[in-house]
């Protein structure tokens, strides 16, 4: 499902450029649910970036599904997300103004008949138990439920590939054990790839896979220390460290 290899990614800084992912060799099956560990800034978010098609790479091979990403235009990035990948954030990123039930039909289809298009919305809602819920302002509902919501966006036209950035993250611990449970199910129910990025060890437990960030990148030591590549250099030649 998912193949890396020799992937770069870096980001220019005032100072020059920082290399955040340096990976030499990973994949994932299809099926498999990954829950990714890792400390605060290590690249994990800019990782998912790059499997999502929303930043370019730099250098080396991704390949989703059997196909290149490494290889795509912008374009053709947005068009892979759209077909491929299905994105669940700590912040839900629901529309304030719009119902629930509008939220999601932004992503829906435009061919589909309103038949259909009310018993899918239908069937998903009642799926997370949110069927009476569908009509009102996402700030009618609580965070865990709200979640709900972008769960059903993110894999109503069910994309092969799930990545979820600290899906859990803002929610209270029984609330958060909930919402995992209930994104790995459906990951599983409809054959999606998981990829979630977690600080939560215990949550972690509930995964097929759980890795640590810094056994796949190897820039990962450079950033816990702090400092940036050039910071590095000047420290070794004699200059100050705290
Ligand atoms: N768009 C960007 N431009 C410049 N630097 C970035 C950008 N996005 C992330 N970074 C830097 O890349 C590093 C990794 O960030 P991120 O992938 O968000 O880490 P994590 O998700 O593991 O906390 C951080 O040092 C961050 O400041
Ligand atoms: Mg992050």
């Amino acid at each position: 499902m998912i193949k890396v290899k020799g992937l770069q990614k870096s980001f220019r800084h005032q100072h020059g450029t920082q290399l955040i992912i340096d990976m030499e060799e990973w994949s994932a099956k299809s099926g498999d649910a990954i829950a990714l560990l890792g400390p605060s800034g290590s690249g994990k978010s800019t990782f998912l970036h790059l499997l999502g098609g929303v930043l370019p790479i730099d250098e080396g091979i991704l390949e989703v599904g059997g196909q290149s990403v490494s290889g795509m235009r912008e374009s053709e990035r947005d068009a892979y997300r759209a077909r491929l990948v299905g994105y669940v954030f700590q912040d839900f990123y629901l529309m304030p103004s719009l119902t629930v039930r509008q939220n999601v039909e932004l992503v829906l289809p435009r061919g589909l008949g309103k038949a259909e298009r009310d018993g899918l919305l239908e069937s998903w809602f009642e799926r997370v138990g949110l069927l009476e819920r569908m009509n009102q302002l996402p700030s009618k509902l609580s965070r865990g439920q709200q979640q709900r919501v972008a769960i059903i966006r993110a894999m109503i036209n069910r994309p092969p590939l799930i990545l979820a950035d600290e899906p859990t993250g803002s929610l209270d611990w029984e609330t958060a054990a909930d919402i995992m449970g209930l994104l790995l199910d459906i990951c599983a129910e409809s054959g999606s790839t998981l990829v979630t990025v977690t600080h939560d060890r215990h949550l972690a437990e509930l995964f097929k896979t759980k890795l640590d960030f810094a056994s796949i990148n190897q820039c990962l030591s450079v950033h816990q220390t702090g400092l940036t590549p050039i910071d590095s250099r000047i420290s070794e030649a004699g200059g100050v460290r705290a």
